[in-house]
């Protein structure tokens, strides 16, 4: 474990926090009452939000799995890897094969506290306090040069965290971002993956409503729940694998097909994979 001296280490528990209001979405006990509340209010707005976020995690679980299993990926970094729960990105994959090495980045410092005791179980696990925005700090900091080697298959993860993104034409807004991280990954090798899927929806008044919330309860700890066509161009330049882009719940799911009630109709977490 390594500490991020430059990044926020106290705990706000007045303000929610998108890690915490997850982990409460999820089932999990690593929330406070700002964080309970919030949640309450976004099931107003959206009253799928506990589903869509159980939908997500099986879908990261079946990604990690396909792409150990099936593509021989040994290596993950995990961009916004959230709070610890069930099914981590390293256990998932170190059941395929244990010697897959996971980083895990996220900048909430409840996810470092809790990361250090609960994600780090093994020499082949790091988690590093960063924005996921800084991608040279990433791959440049001394826990991912001792985990990711050069030449071994490799996929960068950002899964649900791209809507925590906002627009920018600095460089930090999150096409770029992606492009930035496919540049590194292509100097590991070839062949490397990107695991991508955001909050979108078809409806201007839910990414609306949901985008206005989350900002306000979050202190603009937030970007925005976009259209299909914005996340289908974050893959410019990649291959889609099977079955392309589309609601994570229809991403190989276990047992096609998978529950209607899965289905969420005013929003959905949508992506896939690319390979470079
Ligand atoms: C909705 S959660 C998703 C967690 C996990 N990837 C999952 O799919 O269950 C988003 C996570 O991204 C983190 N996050 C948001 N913006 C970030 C940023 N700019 N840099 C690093 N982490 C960020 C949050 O703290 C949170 O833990």
């Amino acid at each position: 474990m390594v500490r991020g001296e430059e990044y926020e280490t106290s705990i706000d528990v007045h303000t929610p926090s998108v890690a915490r209001m997850c982990d409460w979405l999820l089932g999990g006990v690593d929330n406070y009452l700002s964080d309970r509340e919030a949640c309450a209010e976004l099931l107003e707005i959206a009253p799928s939000a506990q589903s869509l976020a159980r939908s997500n995690r099986s879908f990261l679980g079946r990604a990690v799995k396909v792409l150990a299993e099936q593509y021989g990926v040994e290596q993950f970094i995990d961009h916004g890897s959230g709070l610890p729960t069930q099914d981590n990105v390293h256990q998932v994959a170190q059941r395929v094969n244990q010697n897959c090495r996971v980083v895990y980045i996220d900048n909430d410092p409840l996810v470092l506290a809790h990361g250090r005791t609960r994600l780090e179980e093994n020499a082949n696990v790091a988690v590093i306090q960063a924005d996921i925005r800084d991608t040279k700090a990433i791959f440049g900091h001394g826990e991912t040069q001792r985990l990711i080697q050069h030449n071994c298959r490799t996929a960068a993860l950002f899964v649900s965290v791209l809507h925590c993104i906002p627009d920018a034409d600095d460089g930090r807004g999150p096409a770029a971002l992606i492009q930035r991280t496919a540049k590194e990954l292509r100097e590991l090798g070839p062949g490397n993956f990107v695991v991508i899927c955001q909050l979108i929806s078809d409806d201007p008044a839910v990414r609306r409503k949901v985008t206005r919330l989350m900002a306000r309860k979050t202190g603009n700890s937030w970007g925005r729940v976009r259209e299909r066509s914005e996340v289908q161009a974050f893959f410019s330049g990649l291959q889609i694998l099977e079955p392309g882009l589309v609601d994570v719940v229809d991403w190989r799911p276990d047992s096609p097909p998978p529950p209607a009630e899965l289905r969420t109709r005013d929003w959905a977490e949508w992506g896939g994979l690319g390979q470079l």
